[in-house]
């Protein structure tokens, strides 16, 4: 069997070993996502919608969980994406007998294998309030333009904290507002920034260029930035920035006009 040493350093090594045990033949800016994530701590996946984030994440949390002990955590700011990877790391090991044998628990939010490691998946909703005090080696923060700052800092992040030079966090998603996620592809250079476009995605065939034709057609010009140019535009565009227009909604009830 072959080490997370050896991956490290051979795309090519890499490619096959996820083709053998998974059936699935990465596309390239895929494989490059995961070499990045087997050679650095501190990772962001600043991708277009549907280019396949989840699924590259997907299948390194399953590689890391098979090859050593490894407890890793995915974040997702509503149960829905925290669901679909979660869903999408079970479907990998259904495909695949000799992983099926190496898993010792399996649950609607928890997976334990026989060599001790586990992949917890977790909803942030509220504040995640209720999420402080787990620890981990690896935190994927899954649709991490959602995610809140606060959440970020005080919730997810601490479960790094005993872990010194040694833990990883992956936040991965497409471009929203100016947050953590902003901050991480632009402002703090301790991250190893992967941007893939729609361009990418197309010279993959994961879209076809009528798709993308007729998206442009269809969206807004910031709606299509922000979907498929992976670009923070919201925050430049608008009069007024989202992250304040956010702090000033009010919820109240209408009352009938007599
Ligand atoms: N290398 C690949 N080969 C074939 N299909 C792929 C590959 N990578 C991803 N896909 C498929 O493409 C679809 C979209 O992938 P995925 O859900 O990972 O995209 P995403 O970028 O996370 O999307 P979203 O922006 O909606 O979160 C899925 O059906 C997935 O299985
Ligand atoms: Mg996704």
């Amino acid at each position: 069997m072959f080490t997370i040493e050896e991956l490290k350093n051979d795309e090519d090594l890499l490619f096959d070993t996820v083709d053998f045990l998974f059936n699935y033949k990465l596309y390239f800016y895929q494989t490059k996502f995961l070499m990045k994530c087997l050679n650095y701590r501190k990772i962001v996946g600043k991708w277009s919608r549907q280019s396949g984030k989840s699924q590259a994440v997907a299948i390194y949390i399953l590689l890391m969980a098979i090859l050593e002990k490894t407890t890793i955590i995915i974040a997702a700011p509503i149960q829905d994406q925290s669901n679909l990877m979660y869903s999408k790391i079970r479907e990998l090991i259904s495909e695949n007998p000799d992983i099926q044998a190496l898993l010792k628990k399996d649950t609607q939010s928890e997976l334990i294998f026989n060599n001790r490691s586990v992949i917890l998946s977790i909803t942030c909703a509220h504040g995640g309030r209720t999420k402080r005090g787990h620890t981990c080696d690896i935190l994927i923060i899954e649709e991490a333009g959602d995610m809140e700052d606060e959440v970020v800092g005080s919730v997810l992040i601490p479960y790094l904290a005993s872990k010194g030079d040694k833990g990883q966090v992956i936040k991965i998603g497409t471009p929203l507002r100016r947050n953590h996620f902003y901050r991480s592809c632009y402002e703090d250079t301790n991250y190893e920034v992967i941007n893939v476009t729609w361009r990418d995605a197309v010279k993959v065939g994961q879209y076809t260029q009528k798709f993308i034709d007729d998206e442009k057609a269809e969206l807004t010009d910031v709606q299509f930035r922000c979907e498929y140019e992976s670009e923070f535009v919201a925050d430049a565009m608008g009069f007024f920035p989202p992250h304040i227009l956010e702090k000033s909604e009010l919820n109240y009830n209408l009352f009938e006009v007599l």
